[in-house]
């Protein structure tokens, strides 16, 4: 068989037997170029899932017929967005880009609240803002909305489409792009599938992976890692009603999809593109990790996995090209690059830069950060990191342990520590956090808590003791100021700009009580924000500090689309990088992880010879360059050493 050829035919035949009547002659043509580009792709991905399925031109046609629909559906002004998008596909990459995470109720009571900060976000400078999971979901516990009862209704606690839409348009005019999350490994178990599946409706029983006994189940359950073992062992839930178990990865109640099932495919798409014709910029592929099962593995970034999210990337082309997809694969190292490519997800979260960070603020040491990212850290220079310090979940250690061993360190063991560290079982610890779905097993262990207490001050301020806040405000700062300057979008967590504490509301809300998340996602009430506007308050003053940082990135390109190089410093406490852009622009970075003053040798300032002068941009002063006595760094220190263009 030749593919291209056997794609030519198949999308000529079924382009023969679909209505494309409601399309104008303008979009008529566009579709059909865009499908003509991208059909013979899809078509090859799909064949690579689907090749054992005798009606496979029968779901092709079905997919083709909701694209050619949902193109219909887009307005004019997504239309016109989506030109310009495909005129500048790197907007992803600029030195403007600042992102924030919130929950819309927690941050503006409702969408409606949301469009009134708009000044607010604009002033910090954000141009990225996600939203978490804003659909209908089940009352009660719905996983902080991770669990959709319906991918077309807003919750109504939140408000309307209606809002939502003026909203992304309102965002979009004031220079933020809109992310909304994705979620389609799973939906609730009130979703109408899952009600039919329950009903006795063998179509939609088909939807989900539901089994009438344990053989499977345990078959499978004998290589799967437990999510969240502490609601529940193993990865199914039984359902009485009807006698079946169903695969549920995450809660009893997010079952999990069955996309061994084309009609699953194609049903997720229409949602899918639904949700990109609300006017988002990208989505937020959740749990993508886990969407295709084999048995005998651990059903975790399956090759399979990768076609699909290629597929769906392909029907994001045809219809809506201005979306870009945002890879959340919270997993091994070498597993997160596995999803970063033009054709599959544009933008991913950079989970083990998120973990060295805390790693290295733990043990005041930077040999693991060094080494990992030394060869970690690069990834297709069309594609961009969202480096983030905190998000919405919790800290996973999700290094490498072949990093680790390199330098001696026991993961095992190492993880342990950072888990004591972090949970203030671990004497000397300035961190307050909780911990997260502890498995008795194999003592695995997830870490909760915001920014400013994890950083140390919450205890300093329990202690109210001056010099500890300084050292907290320090480490915000220097975890801040690598997010803003490694290469990437910076993604802030809600409330970590204000400095917020932990949130220990949670603990009386029986819905929230089992789950320690929430310690980290705290209401941004007026307090906080006035706590941050005092001056002279701890809050104040790394809200100050963050600020600067934030307008300084955005006044020099080096932040943006450049690359990064890491360097090895000499010194076990300071980390390092360079950033170069092409036209030579060069900012050396250093920063001192430990309390006490450190030295380094002053070999690393080749990376700016021949100047002999540099501007530091954080205390915007200009530093001489000294080659022969060694660099001091105060505790915390963080230098970034600018250099306009190359002095030959
Ligand atoms: C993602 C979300 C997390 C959620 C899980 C299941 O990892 O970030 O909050 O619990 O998916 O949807
Ligand atoms: C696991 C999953 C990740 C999810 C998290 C929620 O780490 O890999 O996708 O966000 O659990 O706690």
């Amino acid at each position: 068989m030749n593919p291209a050829s056997e794609s030519k035919r198949c999308l000529t035949r079924i382009l023969h037997a679909i209505d494309l009547s409601s399309l104008s002659k303008t979009d008529h043509k566009l579709l059909l170029s865009r499908l003509d580009q991208h059909f013979p792709a899809l078509f090859d991905l799909l064949l690579q899932v689907y090749d054992k399925h005798y009606d496979l031109h029968y779901h092709l046609q079905q997919l083709v017929q909701t694209l050619a629909s949902q193109f219909a559906q887009r307005n004019a002004r997504l239309k016109k967005k989506d030109k310009q998008r495909l005129a500048d596909p790197l907007w992803h990459k600029s030195e403007q880009m600042l992102g924030m995470a919130c929950y819309v109720d927690l941050i503006a009571g409702d969408l409606n609240g949301v469009r009134e900060k708009i000044p607010y976000f604009t002033e910090l400078g954000l141009t990225y803002l996600h939203l978490m999971p804003l659909y209908k979901s089940p009352e009660g516990d719905s996983d902080g909305g991770y669990a959709v009862s319906d991918y077309r209704c807003v919750n109504p606690a939140l408000g309307t489409t209606k809002d939502l839409q003026v909203l992304a348009q309102a965002l979009n005019e004031a220079g933020i792009s809109l992310v909304l999350d994705f979620v389609f490994n799973h939906t609730a178990d009130d979703h109408a599938w899952a009600k039919a599946a329950r009903a006795g409706d063998e179509e939609y029983q088909d939807y989900y992976l539901m089994f009438d006994d344990r053989q499977l189940p345990d078959q499978y359950d004998a290589t799967l890692r437990e999510i969240f073992p502490s609601v529940r062992r193993g990865s199914f839930s039984y359902l009485p009603d009807i006698q079946k178990w169903v695969w549920t990865t995450f809660n009893n109640f997010q079952w999990d999809l069955n996309y061994g099932n084309p009609a699953v495919f194609r049903a997720i798409v229409d949602e899918m593109l639904f949700l990109a014709n609300l006017g988002c910029d990208s989505l937020r592929l959740d749990a993508l990790a886990f969407i295709w099962k084999d048995l005998g593995t651990v059903c975790e970034n399956r090759p399979k996995a990768h076609a699909l999210i290629k597929a769906f990337n392909c029907c994001l082309q045809i219809v809506a090209p201005a979306v870009v997809f945002k890879s959340e694969a919270i997993v091994h190292p070498d597993e997160v690059v596995k999803y970063i490519a033009p054709n599959e997800c544009q933008l991913s979260y950079n989970p083990l830069l998120m973990a060295l960070l805390w790693n290295s603020l733990a043990t005041q040491k930077t040999r693991l950060i060094t080494q990992s990212l030394s060869h970690r850290f690069a990834i297709n220079p069309q594609c961009t990191w969202v480096n983030y310090v905190r998000c919405h979940d919790d800290i996973g250690w999700t290094f490498d342990d072949g990093d680790a061993a390199h330098l001696g360190i026991n993961g095992y063991n190492h993880r342990l520590f950072l888990n004591q560290f972090y949970t203030g079982r671990f004497e000397n610890s300035f961190a307050v956090g909780l911990g997260f779905q502890e498995n008795p097993e194999n003592g695995d262990c997830r870490v909760c808590g915001s920014l400013a207490s994890l950083a140390g001050l919450q205890q300093a301020l329990e202690r109210n003791s001056p010099p500890l806040i300084e050292l907290a405000i320090k480490r915000m700062l220097l975890l801040n100021s690598v997010i803003l300057s490694i290469g990437g979008i910076p993604l802030l967590y809600a409330g970590d700009e204000l400095a917020m504490l932990n949130d220990y509301s949670f603990q009386t809300d029986p819905h929230k009580l089992h789950d320690a998340r929430w310690v980290n996602r705290p209401r941004i009430d007026a307090q906080a924000i006035a706590l941050a506007h005092q001056p002279g308050s701890p809050q104040y003053k790394a809200n100050v500090g963050l600020r600067k940082m934030i307008a300084t990135r955005k006044k020099y390109p080096v932040f943006g689309a450049a690359s990064t190089q890491v360097l090895r410093t000499g010194s076990d406490h300071c980390f390092a990088y360079l950033r170069q852009t092409d036209n030579g622009e060069r900012l050396l970075v250093l920063c001192n992880f430990s309390d006490s003053e450190r030295e380094l040798s002053a070999d690393i300032l080749h990376h700016l010879l021949p100047a002999r002068e540099v501007t530091d941009l954080i205390e915007h002063q200009s530093v001489v360059l000294d080659f022969s006595n060694p660099l001091r760094l105060t505790a915390y220190q963080v230098l970034w050493l600018y250099l306009p263009i190359a002095v030959n």
